[in-house]
């Protein structure tokens, strides 16, 4: 039988997807996924310094990838997208394994799902909502700060990098005067490959020096939430750090190892994310006067604006699976070991699904996205970062009459979290 050739991307797509500069450039990256969708929509990418990977473009077929957790794993492999130096020096630093942090999106069945359910219940409609007043306390205070600087801001400074921050850190249960620490040492962690968010504040480092920055934080982030631990264990009290500290799996007590990467992912991916959505929402309004007054008029619009920022600024950009047997995806075959990115940034901007995508459109409907993955380790806190993004815009929308950008926004160079990471914005207070 004859082999069919892998169906290998151009060489400068494939240069493109590996390169963080490539996401700060978010227009030219947009037509480069296009032509991967069009022309190779399941394509390899053989990029200097990476293992060969397979870039997954199309809406479904992410879908079907992100469903199918028999056949396509989270374990095996890095789950974001490292070069080769990288991940030998992280086999190197943990003794084997491809994970600097053990966390709910590094593990399979049956211990993710033991895992996801010792703290899902926190992050669920039903909990949250008890939650919800004290989460509009911390929006006002976060609007207030806004007004605070007279009528010009940088609204990432202001604004979205620090209140998704102060709303999950006191569900998580960190105190107020610790939040600073967090933001730096998740900012170092996602960041090792933006200048102005890695330790150096430098554009020339190695992979060696990268993975350095992210194992510094890690070492860091394992410091500060064993002495949590160890006083939650003392003293449990209402909240996830007390959850985690005390937790049992079959009748025994997690690791310190499973607990510090447990803290890492809720404080991690619990801010930085929706920090990007929330920023990607006001720069949507800053661009585009009438929807603003549509939507400070009839705060049922809310939901809608919310999802599609959700989906138009696509704030964590891909995640890795490994194939565990042959098999088949948009018609090209895939083979046991193989690496996958799923392209969540290319999937959300898929003309097969959403009409006109570089448009942002808050009445979109319906607005399905792949923003939060899916299958079994769907975003736990997908309805928190809902939730957090309504209350702050119907508490903004109720004081700030008119804003407008006051420059050009940047996204930040990374391939894993992105998003916006200047918004300079003037607004008029009510
Ligand atoms: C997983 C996106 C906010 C906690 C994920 C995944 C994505 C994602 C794409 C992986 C899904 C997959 O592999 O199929 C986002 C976006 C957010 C956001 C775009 C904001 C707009 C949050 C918040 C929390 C959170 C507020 C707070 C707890 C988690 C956790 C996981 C996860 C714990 C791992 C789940 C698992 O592996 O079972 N998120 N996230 N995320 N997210 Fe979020």
């Amino acid at each position: 039988m004859a082999t069919i050739a892998p169906a290998t991307l151009p060489a400068d797509l494939s240069a493109a997807i590996v390169n963080p500069q490539a996401y700060g450039q978010w227009a030219d990256l947009q037509d480069r996924f296009r032509w991967a969708r069009d022309n190779m929509p399941v394509g390899l990418v053989q990029a200097e310094g990476y293992a060969p990977f397979w870039a997954i473009t199309r809406h479904e077929d992410i879908l079907a990838v992100s469903k199918d957790n028999a056949r396509f794993l989270n374990a095996p492999k890095s789950v974001v997208l490292a070069p080769v130096a990288v991940q030998m020096l992280t086999h190197m630093i943990t003794g084997g394994s491809p994970h600097l942090v053990r966390s709910l999106v590094t593990m399979d069945a049956p211990e993710h799902m033991d895992y996801r359910k010792l703290t899902q219940s926190w992050f669920m409609p039903k909990n949250l909502g008890s939650l919800e007043a004290r989460i509009r306390e911390i929006a006002r205070a976060s609007v207030d700060q806004m007004l605070a600087t007279g009528g010009t801001c940088d609204f990432v400074h202001e604004v979205s990098a620090l209140y998704p921050l102060h709303v999950v850190m006191q569900i998580l249960g960190v105190p107020d005067e610790d939040e600073p620490l967090m933001l730096k040492l998740t900012q170092e962690m996602f960041g090792g490959e933006d200048p102005d968010l890695n330790r150096a504040r430098s554009i020339d480092f190695t992979p060696e020096q990268i993975t350095q920055f992210v194992v510094d934080a890690v070492r860091d982030f394992e410091g500060y939430f064993m002495k949590l631990a160890a006083d939650r264990r003392a003293k449990p009290r209402d909240d996830v750090a007390s959850v985690i500290a005390n937790a049992m799996i079959d009748g025994a007590p997690i690791s310190d190892r499973n607990a510090a990467g447990y803290y890492i992912i809720v404080a991690a991916a619990g801010h930085d994310t929706t920090s990007a959505s929330t920023a990607g929402a006001m720069w949507a309004l800053a661009n585009d006067p009438e929807q603003f007054d549509r939507i400070k008029a009839d705060r049922s619009l809310l939901p809608g604006l919310i999802e599609e920022a959700i989906r138009w600024t696509t704030p964590v950009q891909h995640f890795m699976r490994t194939a565990v047997e042959d098999c088949e995806i948009g018609g090209q075959k895939i083979a046991k070991d193989d690496w996958l990115m799923l392209c969540y940034v290319s999937g959300n901007y898929d003309e097969r699904v959403f009409d006109n995508p570089e448009r942002f459109d808050a009445a979109r409907g319906p607005n399905r996205h792949v923003a939060f993955g899916a299958g079994v380790h769907q975003c736990l806190g997908l309805h928190l970062a809902r939730l957090e993004m309504r209350i702050l815009f119907d508490e903004l929308l109720d004081r700030v009459d008119k804003v407008e950008l006051a420059g050009t926004p940047q996204r930040a160079s990374s391939t894993f979290v992105g998003g916006p990471k200047t918004l300079p914005i003037r607004f008029v207070a009510r």
